[in-house]
């Protein structure tokens, strides 16, 4: 498939994905939604993909929202479907079986600020605002906005920024754990891809039991949640990177790790 409205660079192993509406703030139309969805599902089975950075095109937007000139027309039978259209999207942004880190290089709102919100983590540039303005237009946020903001930053934090269509700013995200970093605009790439580095230097079968034991156990009760870990950790027993990791801890070396 050629993309129209996303961009793709793939630098060994990590591949950055920015949406590219440039004239509309990176807007995400019916098209773009289309075009991210089989790119991510394209990225989840690519063995060749370690890590996925989702940005935006150019200095001003990450995502300014979903594409208002087409909400401007939904009715009650098309809305549903188009919501649900871009809550399985974000879904698959969030099972993307490797670390998938929003860098947010400035407007994110609406349907980008949910796009951030699905994405296993979040780092801002210093020019970064972000918000769920919905509500300003008649609608509430229909891409998981209502439920994963509260995930992440608590519910009383996210009923205010919702209800108050408020606006934060790169510093006010952090605050508020909305976003785990910031950085200067020019470095947002080059550190969230040495962190990324960083990672993948990991084991990375233990990386991705980490990620599904934290995505699929923050939606089960407690007891169940520790027992999903527990089995994680068992199985990790039996590969070879656990004796490496041990092992090179042990012979004070740095560990060759193979996934396996
Ligand atoms: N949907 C469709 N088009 C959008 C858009 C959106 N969510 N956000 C911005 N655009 C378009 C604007 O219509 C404009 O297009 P035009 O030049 O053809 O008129 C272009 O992007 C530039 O936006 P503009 O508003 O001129 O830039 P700005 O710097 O003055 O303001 C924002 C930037 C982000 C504050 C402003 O665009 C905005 O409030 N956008 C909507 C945010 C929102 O409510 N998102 C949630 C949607 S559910």
């Amino acid at each position: 498939m050629t993309y129209e409205n996303i961009l793709r660079t793939d630098d060994d192993g990590i591949t950055t994905i920015a949406v590219h509406r440039p004239d509309k703030l990176n807007a995400l139309n019916d098209q773009t939604i289309g075009e991210l969805q089989h790119c991510f599902d394209a990225l989840a089975a690519d063995d060749s993909v370690k890590a996925v950075i989702l940005t935006g095109s150019g200095e001003k937007a990450f995502v300014a929202g979903a594409d208002i000139s087409e909400l401007a027309s939904q009715t009650s039978l098309t809305a549903r479907p188009l919501a649900m259209k871009g809550q399985k999207l974000m879904n698959t942004i969030e099972a993307t079986p490797k670390p998938v880190v929003a860098a947010i290089n400035g407007f994110a709102f609406g349907g980008g600020c949910e796009m951030a919100l699905a994405c296993h983590f979040r780092y801002a540039s210093d020019n970064a605002v972000m918000g769920l303005p919905e509500v300003t237009l008649g609608i509430i946020p229909g891409y998981g906005g209502t439920q994963r903001l509260p995930r992440i930053i608590g519910k009383g934090r996210a009923m205010e920024l919702i209800l108050t269509a408020g606006r934060v700013d790169a510093e006010e995200a952090h605050r508020i754990g909305l976003v785990n970093k910031v950085f200067p605009q020019a470095e947002l790439l080059p550190k969230t891809t040495k962190m990324l580095r960083k990672m993948l230097s990991f084991g990375p079968v233990a990386t991705s039991f980490a990620l599904d034991a934290v995505n699929h156990g923050s939606e089960m009760p407690l007891t169940d949640g520790l027992n999903y870990e527990a089995t994680f950790f068992g199985l990790l027993a039996s590969t070879n990177d656990l004796k490496e990791g041990m092992a090179a801890f042990l012979e004070k070396r740095a560990p060759n790790f193979t996934g396996s």
